[in-house]
């Protein structure tokens, strides 16, 4: 097996920049770009460069960072440079709207900056200590979530997922696909069906890419087929990942989830969503509350730079839909999976941190 998830980072910071898989080229092109400055990174957040929630909240946290190292060039007074680099930190967190990650990474290195006692470079140097801090963090986060995950796998199960929450996702692993990894470790007869994820199709170009680098078997099937195969009892549980998990379970993630959660329910196919506690958004109530991310039009009137419809038709393009609670049978998280009820559940995951929201 050829173990591409133990053998790459999504995102890394290397000595003074950030180095990331150019997600925009799979798979034509494995590429790595170096990132070296704050609006820099900003874009490559924004144009998807790197995208999935947890690998652009890391890239937030990195951006931030980056921010520190120019500011710290213009001369500022220690009390001008925290002032500058918190608006520069809250800039970088408007740099996509959905996933709740990219704030609650941003939220670390603020918590940094407002709390340190350090100079100038010791701020720095904590702000890129915490970038390594959280790159570790999430790929032995994803790993506990996939071996919770791989718990309620039955045997030889064929596995339904939509967009990319891979390891190209995150830095590493993943999280619904970080269960279908560490399912195939204790049992290699099960496999994937991957949504094709229309319109910029995270499921063909990068979910059927590192599946197959890794050996798992794998199909791919376009948007509207599953419902197909449920019904022909070909679907034994779905796993897709979040980008905001409202305090009642309600979960944000890439257009067209809510659509196969409504199957799923309709064929009795268990649906759950893998995702870390970053991903869960205590301070919002239900997914009503979660912005969803309108992108542009190109990416549904083109494909491959191409026109595909006539080219003055209406267009319109969210890039999430929110799958409501009831409609999700667990949430696999690294504290284990939750389970209706949500909000009482979540609660006690959090803990004491539920109380700060
Ligand atoms: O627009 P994207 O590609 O950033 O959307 C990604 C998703 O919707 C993922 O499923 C989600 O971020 C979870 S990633 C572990």
């Amino acid at each position: 097996m050829a173990e591409f998830h133990s053998k790459i980072k999504t995102i890394e910071w290397v000595d003074n920049y950030s180095k990331m898989v150019d997600q925009t080229l799979l798979p034509y092109e494995f590429k790595y770009v170096n990132i070296t400055g704050g609006q820099q990174m900003y874009d490559a957040i924004k144009t998807m460069i790197v995208r999935g929630a947890p690998a652009i909240g890391v890239a937030g946290a990195h951006g931030v960072a980056l921010y520190a190292q120019e500011l710290a060039k213009e001369n500022l007074s220690r009390a001008d440079f925290v002032t500058q680099l918190l608006e520069k930190a809250d800039y970088m967190a408007t740099s996509r709207p959905t996933a709740v990650n990219l704030m609650w990474a941003v939220d670390r290195q603020k918590e940094i900056i407002m709390n340190s006692t350090a100079d100038i470079d010791g701020i720095i140097k904590e702000l890129i200590a915490n970038c390594t801090k959280l790159e570790n963090d999430d790929i032995a986060i994803n790993k506990k979530i996939g071996d919770y995950g791989a718990e309620v796998v039955p045997k030889g199960a064929t596995i339904l997922t939509h967009c990319n929450a891979g390891g190209l996702a995150t830095v590493g692993y993943g999280t619904a696909l970080g269960v279908v990894r560490s399912a195939f470790a204790k049992d290699n007869t099960i496999q994937v069906f991957a949504d094709e994820t229309r319109p910029r199709q995270q499921g063909a170009r990068i979910t059927t890419f590192e599946l197959t680098m890794d050996g798992i078997p794998t199909t791919l099937i376009t948007d509207g087929m599953c419902s197909y195969f449920m019904k022909k009892g070909m679907i034994d549980m779905v796993v897709v990942g979040a980008d905001r998990i409202a305090a009642n379970g309600d979960a944000a993630n890439k257009i067209g989830t809510y659509t196969v959660a409504i199957a799923a329910k309709y064929h009795n196919i268990p649906f759950y969503v893998a995702a870390p506690l970053s991903t869960i958004d205590t301070s919002i109530k239900t997914g009503d509350e979660i912005v969803i991310e309108e992108r542009s039009h190109d990416e549904v009137t083109h494909i491959n730079g191409k026109i595909i419809c006539a080219p003055e038709v209406n267009v319109i393009n969210p890039g999430f839909d929110v799958t409501p609670h009831e409609l999700i049978a667990g949430i696999i998280t690294e504290k284990g999976i939750l389970r209706p009820d949500y909000n009482k559940s979540i609660a006690e995951a959090f803990g004491s941190v539920l109380l700060k929201n």
